[in-house]
């Protein structure tokens, strides 16, 4: 059995996403080769890209079609908590047989691991995803991040290619501006934006509009 993981969206580092001609093919591949590969999901950006629900719109079509998969989230973004280490991980099984043995082996794994998560975080998490008030403000907070099809302010101050020599791709999320080298990012200027470091991600969580 062969693992293949996926970005499901706002890709690090390219933001480069694949259109949803590109997920049917990919779930057309897995039909055909089901036994043989197996989806894992890697949701680092829920709600950053295109929206809460289209970042994770092939997960979701992916379980409606009874696929078997493992999705695994991470909320050090869409929370704002890195550090934390709040995140989870779910096993979408084809039976409640399966579910049942696939949880006892993660109990098992998580036992030998780590044995106790952190806990501080993810209880912000659950706190305000268990009120209807607290979700709703992180919900518009989140929504005042992703601006669908216009260039946010960070994305036209960076160097990113539209048609690079590198790879001819655009990249299709504001939050993970394409830049063609890593070197370029010496170049954006100071004053607008100091949100990047060489070596890592651009972090947009401090950007201000105007900026
Ligand atoms: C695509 C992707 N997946 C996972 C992670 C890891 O997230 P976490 O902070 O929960 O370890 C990152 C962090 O940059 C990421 O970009």
């Amino acid at each position: 059995m062969l693992f293949l993981l996926f970005q499901v969206a706002a890709h690090n580092p390219t933001g480069v996403d694949l259109t949803d001609g590109e997920w049917d093919r990919v779930l057309s591949l897995f039909k055909e080769r089901k036994g043989d590969l197996f989806p894992v999901f890697d949701s680092a950006y829920q709600g950053l890209a295109k929206g809460l629900d289209e970042d994770v719109a092939i997960v979701r079509k992916f379980h409606k079609e009874g696929m078997e998969f493992i999705v695994c989230n991470s909320h050090s973004k869409n929370f704002g908590l890195y550090g934390e280490r709040v995140g989870s991980c779910f096993v979408a099984c084809e039976s409640a047989e399966i579910a049942s043995n696939v949880s006892s082996r993660c109990q098992l794994r998580i036992r030998w691991n780590y044995s106790v998560p952190p806990l501080f975080g993810a209880r912000i998490v659950s706190a305000i995803l268990g009120d209807a008030k607290l979700r709703a403000e992180w919900e518009q907070e989140l929504a005042g991040e992703t601006r669908p099809n216009q260039p946010s302010e960070a994305k036209n101050h960076m160097p990113y290619t539209s048609s690079s020599d590198h790879m001819p791709y655009t990249s299709s999320s504001d939050h993970m501006p394409y830049t063609s080298s890593l070197e370029l990012v010496g170049a954006v200027p100071t004053d607008i934006l100091v949100l990047i470091s060489h070596d890592h991600d651009p972090n947009l969580a401090g950007a201000k509009a105007g900026k």
